[in-house]
């Protein structure tokens, strides 16, 4: 249902909403985004609107999250298109603050988590987690939720939120939202947006990786250095991909695992031509 659609920009004044809407008893659900907003987006404000009076998304790309090399001025940014998407999926405001006013000048405190940071997509990222954890504890301290909604797509992520909200006693429940798929199979993802014709279709090596372990597991096969080996060489037979990692690991602890003797992570992160693109499902072996 579309309806009026505020658009907030101003820190203080998101505080002050937030903290009115509290004071008249509405509950808050939140979906934190970067923009450029695709299906993925949609279905986590769709799950958002089950779970709160009032649905706030914010629109950020948070630079801290960005490594020197990375992509934050290429990353695909309009705004107009984001409010017309969130305000037909019922969104009732929109927070889309300024980076000088998120970070100024003399800005210096960040939040760290010990050990998930150092798992997956560290190694390539170093400080990604740090800037994630960091603007997702300021977003929350501004938006004020009772609920927060994140995708399973990013699965190293979603674990960290949920470990930072326990350690830190934030009163808000997350929420997990599975990935959603091109019809092809293909995670959706703004940075799809990078891709070339050639490169789409190596693109789904990632999914074709993920059903062919699936597939494997339910075969039998346990052996995590099989399963890893099998689905690398299957994403390698694609011109323009490159891995980065694929891991077979504890779906909590995100630690590598030997066997896949209960449910367990596959994730991967694989260059296609220039554009880095990531998937995962966690594997349920049935044991016969
Ligand atoms: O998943 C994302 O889009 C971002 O990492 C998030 C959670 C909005 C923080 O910038």
């Amino acid at each position: 249902m579309e309806g009026h659609i505020q658009i907030i920009t101003a820190i203080d004044h998101m505080q002050q909403q937030a903290r009115r809407l509290l004071q008249t008893g509405k509950t808050i659900a939140f979906v934190p985004t970067m923009g450029y907003m695709h299906e993925g987006h949609l279905g986590l404000v769709r799950e958002g609107r089950e779970h709160g009076d009032t649905l706030i998304i914010s629109i950020f790309v948070n630079p801290t999250q960005f490594g020197p090399a990375e992509d934050f001025q290429a990353y695909p940014r309009d705004l107009d298109r984001d409010v017309r998407l969130a305000a037909s999926e019922g969104v009732d405001i929109i927070f889309a603050p300024e980076a000088e006013a998120m970070y100024d000048t003399a800005y210096q405190t960040y939040v760290d988590l010990e050990l998930l940071p150092r798992y997956l997509c560290s190694a390539s990222r170093p400080g990604h987690f740090r800037g994630v954890a960091t603007v997702v504890t300021k977003l929350f301290n501004i938006v004020k939720p009772h609920v927060a909604i994140f995708g399973e797509k990013d699965y190293q992520q979603l674990v960290i939120i949920r470990r930072m909200v326990r350690d830190l006693h934030f009163d808000i429940r997350i929420i997990g939202v599975p990935i959603v798929r091109e019809p092809d199979g293909l995670a959706m993802s703004s940075r799809n947006a990078y891709l070339s014709e050639e490169e789409r279709e190596s693109a789904l090596s990632l999914f074709q990786a993920v059903q062919q372990a699936e597939k494997n597991v339910a075969q039998g096969v346990r052996d995590a250095s099989q399963l890893i080996h099998e689905a690398s060489e299957l994403i390698r037979s694609y011109p323009y991909t490159k891995i980065e990692y694929v891991a077979l690991c504890d779906p909590e602890t995100l630690k590598n695992v030997d066997r896949v003797d209960g449910p367990t992570l596959i994730a991967l992160a694989v260059w296609v031509g220039k554009t880095r693109l990531i998937d995962n499902t966690i594997l349920e072996p049935i044991e016969n």
